[in-house]
């Protein structure tokens, strides 16, 4: 069943270059066009969405965060992202307009099943993005776009998060070509930019390893990390940790690189790790100075920095004390590529401490109780 991997999770991270290009597959027109006929929603009721929210637990939370980003920036109309077991219990604003969006690996999720039947008691439609057929999320939902990253065994999520992205990435497009908030040949260059991920996720698969497993042997014993990113880095910087507590049972703390200064640099001392998720230096250059200088404030109190950047990036190199590399790719990208060194990284650190990486203690892999 392993075919030949170590673990489930070994060879399910293998795998997440596939589950991009799967759930990419015969979505687009051969004309760049984006078809998503498959969702049976009419497109008048899709051009009056003004809102949508996000329900999702964990790992699917920080792939709606991610989502958040670039719909908003895409379609022009405000994205919450809501943890689902928080979400019927304060009251939310929905209305018919509302889209809430529930995004779950399993489909058997009961936080974000009773969020979904909370949305839809109150008349807003649903639309799943679910990576199992026929599971009760989808089931209950009004729409349902397939995640097609295969069975995911391992209780740690890892593919089934690269193709949560990619298929609400591709919602966003739908909704902007429908609304007509871009441009055909900017859609048609967006997904061009998807369909080539695939690739890229590889090159990190092929060339990284090395550095990743040497950097795991060294920081073993740590007993805490922290991560931190900024604008789609920062959902990375939250999925990062949650893959190292979860697996290698380690303390971690995922924030926005910005806060630091509001409280998180007091935990820094002398050896502590702090993972960086670093935007690529061209375009968005604002944003990669001042996670540099996070870099330097936390260098400045003795910590050990591991980067995750562009092949390239001179300033990173030169200040980083370990980089794993991600190749050239836009800022919307990066997660996919980025979130890859991490999953490899989690599970070099759990394996090195002897734990089940497939099967983390006190967890399962779906949480079918409220
Ligand atoms: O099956 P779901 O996507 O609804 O599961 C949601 C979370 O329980 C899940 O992502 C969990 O956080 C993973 N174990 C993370 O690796």
């Amino acid at each position: 069943e392993k075919g030949g991997w170590d673990s489930f999770m070994d060879k399910e991270i293998h795998e997440d270059p596939e589950a991009v290009r799967n759930t990419l597959l015969g979505r687009v027109d051969l004309d760049g066009r984006l078809n998503l006929d498959e969702l049976h929603i009419d497109e008048n009721a899709f051009k009056s969405i003004d809102k949508i929210i996000v329900v999702a637990c964990g790992t699917a939370s920080y792939a709606g965060i991610v989502a958040k980003y670039a719909i908003e920036h895409w379609v022009r109309i405000p994205v919450e992202v809501e943890l689902a077991s928080e979400f019927r219990y304060r009251d939310p604003i929905l209305t018919p307009r509302t889209l809430v969006v529930a995004i779950s690996q399993s489909g058997e999720t009961m936080d974000t099943l009773m969020a979904l039947r909370h949305a839809r008691e109150q008349g807003s439609k649903v639309l799943a993005i679910c990576n199992t057929q026929g599971s009760s999320i989808p089931r209950e939902s009004d729409a349902v776009l397939y995640t097609h990253a295969g069975p995911e065994i391992a209780v740690a999520s890892t593919k089934a998060f690269l193709a949560q992205i990619t298929a609400a990435y591709l919602l966003g497009l739908y909704l902007a070509q429908t609304k007509g908030t871009m441009y055909r040949d900017e859609i048609g260059n967006t997904l061009e930019a998807l369909s080539q991920m695939p690739e890229k996720i590889q090159w990190v698969l092929d060339t990284q390893p090395q550095t990743i497993h040497d950097t795991a042997r060294r920081m073993v014993d740590a007993h805490s990390f922290l991560f931190l990113g900024r604008h789609v880095g920062y959902p990375i910087a939250l999925e990062g940790a949650l893959k190292l507590k979860e697996i290698a049972y380690t303390f971690t703390e995922g924030f926005a690189a910005g806060e630091l200064k509001h409280g998180p640099i007091a935990l820094v001392d002398e050896g502590e790790p702090v993972v960086v998720i670093v935007p690529p230096a061209r375009g968005r250059n604002i944003l990669h100075a001042k996670v540099m200088s996070a870099i330097e404030e936390v260098q400045a109190r003795g910590a050990f920095t591991i980067a995750v950047a562009e092949e390239g990036d001179e300033d990173v190199a030169q200040k980083a004390d370990v980089v794993f590399w991600r190749p050239e790719c836009p800022t919307l990208m990066s997660p996919l590529v980025d979130v890859v060194p991490l999953q490899l990284f989690a599970m070099d650190m759990a394996m090195l401490k002897h734990y089940d990486v497939d099967k983390p203690r006190n967890l399962a892999k779906s949480v079918t109780v409220e």
